[in-house]
């Protein structure tokens, strides 16, 4: 069966079904998302003002120019996956694996710290969003140093590819609403609050900033691991999106790029059941490798 273009409220741009094949074979190649039939609409309505703006005459001419090396193709490439990517995030998000982290894994990692000579405790946010799921790491970290007494060095990688997340995480200011979002006693200490004109907003203490890099740049690609063996991954409301084939490229990396008796933790949603892989479920999100 033929299926008729779909029509946007602006007359002139429609999505072919070839030219909706041909863009979500270029997605799922480029970064790794999985766009199924039903996102067709999402995608004609979240690019065609775009299209339109810059003159573009069809989608497929738009994909020929986002394919191309010409120069400006790069930049609009990065406009495209700004727009195609969910940035949906919160702080303190799915907190039971915050819970977990503080009363299982840490404790364990501690220990195995104790007995190895690399003493940082390291991180990665993979698909980190605006910052929230970083900053509410660092929040844990802070607070579990103080409350258990304990001294110890991390630092923590934090990467998306969208650059317009980047720059917001990478200031980490938010609006106010986000304090509701914040048990009390973490936000008394590593939130401060906006006066005057920025009385609407809040921001995270610079102190939080201190340990951790944010950088623009694709998952799908290897160089976007960080330049680091980690202690835990949390990639969580990422793969989700992803094709199955991406997921499996994904694990594999996360997993060269563990430590042993390192974690990897996906959120409750997503499951590494259909995943040819050697870390093993401790819980239903949470994944470690082995030791040996
Ligand atoms: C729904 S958010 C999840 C944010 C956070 N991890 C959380 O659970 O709240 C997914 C993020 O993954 C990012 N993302 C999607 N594909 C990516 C890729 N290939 N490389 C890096 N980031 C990607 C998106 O830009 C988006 O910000």
């Amino acid at each position: 069966m033929i299926n008729p273009p779909v029509k946007t409220n602006k007359p002139n741009v429609t999505l072919s079904p070839q030219e909706f094949s041909d863009f979500r074979d270029f997605i799922n190649v480029e970064i790794g998302l999985n766009l199924t039939s039903e996102k067709k609409s999402l995608v004609l309505h979240r690019l065609s003002s775009r299209i339109e703006k810059l003159n573009f005459k069809s989608f497929r001419e738009y994909l020929r120019y986002v394919r191309s090396q010409n120069s400006g193709a790069e930049n609009e490439r990065q406009h495209l996956f700004d727009k195609i990517t969910t940035h949906t995030t919160r702080f303190f998000r799915e907190s039971k694996q915050f819970e977990l982290l503080e009363e299982r894994i840490l404790p364990d990692i501690l220990n195995a710290k104790a007995h190895s000579a690399q003493k940082t405790i390291t991180f990665w946010s993979a698909g980190c969003s605006t910052g929230e799921e970083a900053y509410t790491l660092a929040m844990v970290l802070e607070h579990y140093k103080r409350k258990h007494k304990k001294v110890f060095e991390y630092k923590m990688a934090a990467n998306d590819i969208s650059r317009k997340v980047i720059q917001a995480a990478q200031k980490g200011i938010y609006g106010r609403d986000v304090i509701r979002q914040i048990p009390s006693e973490y936000h008394k200490r590593y939130i401060q609050h906006g006066t005057g004109p920025f009385e609407a907003y809040v921001r995270v203490h610079p102190h939080l900033k201190r340990n951790i890099t944010f950088q623009q740049n694709n998952l799908m690609n290897p160089a976007s691991l960080p330049g680091f063996s980690c202690d835990v991954i949390l990639c969580r409301n990422t793969m989700i999106y992803f094709s199955r084939t991406s997921r499996q490229k994904l694990v594999n990396r996360f997993t060269k790029n563990l430590n042993p008796g390192g974690y990897l933790l996906t959120s409750f949603t997503e499951s590494l059941h259909d995943m040819d892989t050697e870390l093993s479920q401790l819980s239903p999100s949470i994944y470690k490798l082995s030791v040996s």
